[in-house]
């Protein structure tokens, strides 16, 4: 049986919760077996860039290897062991709340598919959980107070952030304003409605291989890898660039409308063979900085000398 699994970011039978709950219906009445993770249950804390993980998993085949003891290795075997997860999150500051963000750092570059495969980590008997390279299909919700849409910008288009180094494919998304308070969302029915089927449309997009996996949304958008309206103009030039994939398109104007021809959509930052590409780049990085270690930390050290005043916190006063 496909599993499909909903992870809420909000308040307890809050609005992100209570949506998610109908598209988690919704997956069940396609079939599926659901399960739902409420992030305030758990602890996870923030990547502090030591490196340790990718290191040791790049050198020795060592994995899931973090110096945070927390909540996040029960997170993610359950998020390993489903074939399609749907993520729900609060709007904070235009832009998925903080806790969505610190999951996603975690996420990072130690379950980068395409590094791993690329490092021989795809195989029977590898060190590496297998369940790391199945095709997996998400969804995504956000959920905002605001009535206008400005003040949810970066909800959905920031999600790509959790999926995209795992090489998930993201075939539906909803944005839900005007839900401030606990459980205000219950009263948009027609959103509920479409949560619903949003579920169903992970659902359908589980358990079957990547390239057959179907965009649902209701909209192409601006791109058309991530369909998302996220774009950088580069200044007194055409060209625009999708912040979430990276790729790069000439931006014309036809009948008063603004449309963009995207080039080489395989460089999307979503693509496996421009994860693949991405993670040379870290690695060739990684195996140069061997050569200059030294003379940095000779560097570091005079900083180290400076008479900067460092504040640092009272541990008792906490
Ligand atoms: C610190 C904070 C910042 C917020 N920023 C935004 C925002 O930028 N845009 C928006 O639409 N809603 C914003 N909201 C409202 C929440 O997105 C809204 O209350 C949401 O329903 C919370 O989800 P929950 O009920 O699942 O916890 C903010 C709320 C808080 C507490």
């Amino acid at each position: 049986m496909k599993k499909v699994l909903g992870v809420s970011f909000g308040r307890h039978y809050g609005n992100s919760e209570l949506i998610l709950r109908e598209a988690l219906l919704g997956a069940r009445s396609a079939g599926a077996e659901i399960e739902l993770i409420r992030m305030q249950d758990y602890e996870i804390k923030p990547c502090r860039g030591c490196q340790v993980c990718t290191q040791r998993m790049m050198n020795d085949g060592v994995e899931n290897l973090c110096i945070q003891k927390d909540d996040f290795p029960v997170f993610r075997d359950h998020l390993l062991d489903c074939d399609a997860v749907i993520y729900s999150a609060p709007v904070y500051l235009i832009r998925p709340i903080a806790s969505f963000l610190v999951m996603a750092d975690r996420i990072g570059p130690f379950h980068d598919v395409g590094g791993l495969a690329m490092l021989g980590f795809k195989r029977e008997d590898s060190p590496i959980d297998q369940r790391l390279f199945k095709d997996r299909c998400a969804g995504f919700i956000a959920v905002g107070g605001a009535a206008r849409p400005q003040y949810m910008s970066m909800g959905l288009t920031l999600m790509n952030d959790a999926t995209y180094p795992m090489h998930i494919k993201v075939v539906d998304q909803l944005a839900v304003g005007e839900s401030n308070s606990s459980g205000e969302i219950l009263m948009h029915e027609e959103k509920l409605k479409r949560a619903y089927q949003l579920g169903i449309n992970v659902a359908n997009n589980a358990c079957i291989p990547y390239e057959e996996m179907k965009w649902c949304g209701d909209f192409e958008g601006t791109c058309p890898v991530c369909h998302g309206n996220l774009m950088t103009l580069d200044p007194g030039a055409n060209q625009v660039t999708c912040a979430i994939c990276g790729i790069q398109g000439d931006l014309t104007m036809k009948d008063g409308k603004s449309h963009v021809q995207f080039h080489n959509l395989e460089g999307s930052r979503l693509h496996i063979k421009e994860l693949e590409f991405h993670y040379k780049e870290i690695f060739a990085s990684l195996l140069a900085f061997a050569d200059i270690e030294e003379e940095i930390k000779e560097k570091v050290n005079q900083y180290k000398e400076q008479d900067i005043p460092i504040v640092r916190p009272e541990k008792k006063a906490r």
